[in-house]
Formats: C-alpha cells, sequence, structure tokens
C-alpha cells in the first residue's frame, strides 16, 4: 500500500506523467484537474485514481528513468541510454566504492548509490557548491543520499581524495585533464568511463588515455529510436533524439609492471 513519502508515478499518459513524493494531505493540481492525495494513500500500486473533473491517472511504480530524468536540473544530464551502457562498462557491485565527477543535478548519482547500497560509497566530486546542492536535494529526494559523499573541489586542480575504488566516472567538459588523478585513485585492471558530447573531446581523451597507462581503450556512440508499433502500420518514430554523447571505456594497467617502455 502506498504510504506518506513514497515515489508514486501519476500517469496518464507521457506528457501528464509526474513523480511524486507523497504527501499526507493537500492535492496535486494537472491540467486536467486535481488529484486529493488523501485519495492515493492507503491504494495500491497499480491502482487508478480520478481528479476532480473525472480523469484517470494511473498509479505506477516509478522506473530509474522516470528518476533521473526528472531531478530538479542545473546542469545537462546522464541520458538512460547511455547511462546503462557506462554502468555495464564497469564492475560495480553492492559494497562497491566508486568515484564520480561532475555530480552535476546527480541523475547519474541516483543510478550509482543504487548499484553500491547498502555497503558501499559513491566519491561525488563537482566545483560548484550551488550544484553540488541542488544534487544532494535530488538524492535526498529518492532516499539515496546516505551512499554518497558529496566532496566539492575542482578536480583538475586538486585531484581526488580516495583511492582503490572499483570504478571512476568522468562527465566534465575537460575529462583529459584528469585522466592522471584517475590512474591514481583506481584499482589496477579496473574501469574507467567517460561520456563527452563532442569529437575534439574523445580525441584528447583517448590519447591521454593511452599516456598515463590505460589499455582496451573503446568508444561508442547508442542511438535509440523507439517504434510506433500499430497492427499493419508499425514504423519508427520520425522524430529521434539524433545525438548525446560518445561512451568512452578503459582498463589501468600498473606501469611498474610493464616489461616494456610503452607507459612507464
Ligand atoms: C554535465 S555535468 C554532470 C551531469 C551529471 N553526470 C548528471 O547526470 O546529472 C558536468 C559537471 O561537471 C562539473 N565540473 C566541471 N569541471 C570540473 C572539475 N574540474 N572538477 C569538478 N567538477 C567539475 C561541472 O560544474 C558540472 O556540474
Amino acid at each position: 500500500m502506498i504510504q506518506p513519502g513514497d515515489l508514486v508515478l501519476f500517469y496518464h499518459n507521457e506528457r501528464m506523467a509526474y513523480v511524486i513524493a507523497v504527501p499526507e494531505k493537500g492535492k496535486f493540481s494537472t491540467h486536467r484537474g486535481e488529484i486529493d492525495y488523501t485519495e492515493v494513500l492507503g491504494k495500491n500500486y497499480g491502482d487508478t485514481v480520478k481528479t476532480h473533473l473525472g480523469v484517470d491517472f494511473h498509479l505506477l511504480k516509478p522506473t530509474w528513468s522516470d528518476l533521473t530524468m526528472r531531478v530538479r536540473r542545473t546542469t545537462t544530464i546522464i541520458y538512460p541510454k547511455d547511462a546503462g551502457y557506462l554502468l555495464l562498462r564497469t564492475v560495480i557491485f553492492p559494497g562497491a566504492r566508486v568515484i564520480e565527477v561532475g555530480t552535476g543535478s546527480g541523475a547519474f548519482t541516483i543510478l550509482l548509490a543504487n548499484f553500491v547500497q547498502p555497503t558501499g560509497k559513491v566519491y561525488s566530486y563537482e566545483s560548484r557548491s550551488d550544484f553540488s546542492e541542488n544534487a544532494q536535494h535530488n538524492l535526498r529526494r529518492v532516499g539515496l543520499d546516505t551512499y554518497v559523499e558529496f566532496i566539492c573541489r575542482d578536480v583538475e586542480k586538486e585531484g581526488f581524495m580516495h583511492d582503490q575504488v572499483d570504478a571512476v566516472f568522468l562527465d566534465v567538459p575537460e575529462p583529459w585533464a584528469m585522466v592522471g588523478h584517475a590512474h591514481t585513485a583506481l584499482r589496477g585492471g579496473y574501469p574507467l568511463v567517460s561520456i563527452s558530447p563532442t569529437v575534439e573531446q574523445i580525441q584528447k581523451t583517448r590519447s591521454v588515455l593511452e599516456l598515463e597507462g590505460f589499455t582496451r581503450i573503446e568508444v561508442v556512440e547508442i542511438l535509440e529510436r523507439e517504434l510506433l508499433v500499430r497492427l499493419g502500420r508499425t514504423r519508427p518514430k520520425e522524430r529521434m533524439v539524433s545525438h548525446t554523447a560518445y561512451l568512452v571505456s578503459a582498463h589501468k594497467i600498473n606501469r611498474d609492471s610493464l616489461t616494456t617502455d610503452e607507459h612507464r
């Protein structure tokens, strides 16, 4: 049963879908009428309520995609199609200790926190304190803030405070400038992933990764196309998000174990 504070997706259609932490009383206003929270409390996920104008809203369990796409944004965020791939290019697990830069709006931090809980930690670095505070609000809202340590510092200038981490995630305009710090912080053999919107960024990142002692460097782009499924008339939608970013992944090699001068 839905209790006060539970997150619920009030769903009429894709354009009228709202994630709400249900309060004990009050009303939620939509373009199609108001929903009284007291009518939602005590219902089950999957039930339907009506607005005072008689319009149906289904009470759905929000997905990770709903929770990340609906954060309060101060920055661009990592989209679900890219986030899933980045996570699977690492060995993130419950109990893992991972580094992320920058925190931004905390959309990706939500996913990281969920993967490492209950015994792991996300060390989330951000140079702007106002962005970090907004991200903390977003993490508190979904109940995952206790699995994140928020650190406000410029990583390019000051590096990381943590080492022997299981993964490093970079989403910053100049990832190449912190690849050396990432090498120091990572466990040998473990992965770094980085996301950048332009070709120039991934070229620089790739060459610095090679110089700093990373191997298995791969870059991909993921295109997502939605289908309109109708009997006898199924085809792709005309519109799609044609570009978000390029995704880089690599593994740290221990320079001192190399037998050649390649990465020393
Ligand atoms: C695109 S946003 C990250 C969005 C985040 N991944 C999300 O999904 O919400 C990039 C962030 O990196 C931060 N940043 C840029 N350079 C940085 C640096 N040198 N050290 C720490 N944070 C930095 C920016 O302030 C910005 O908030």
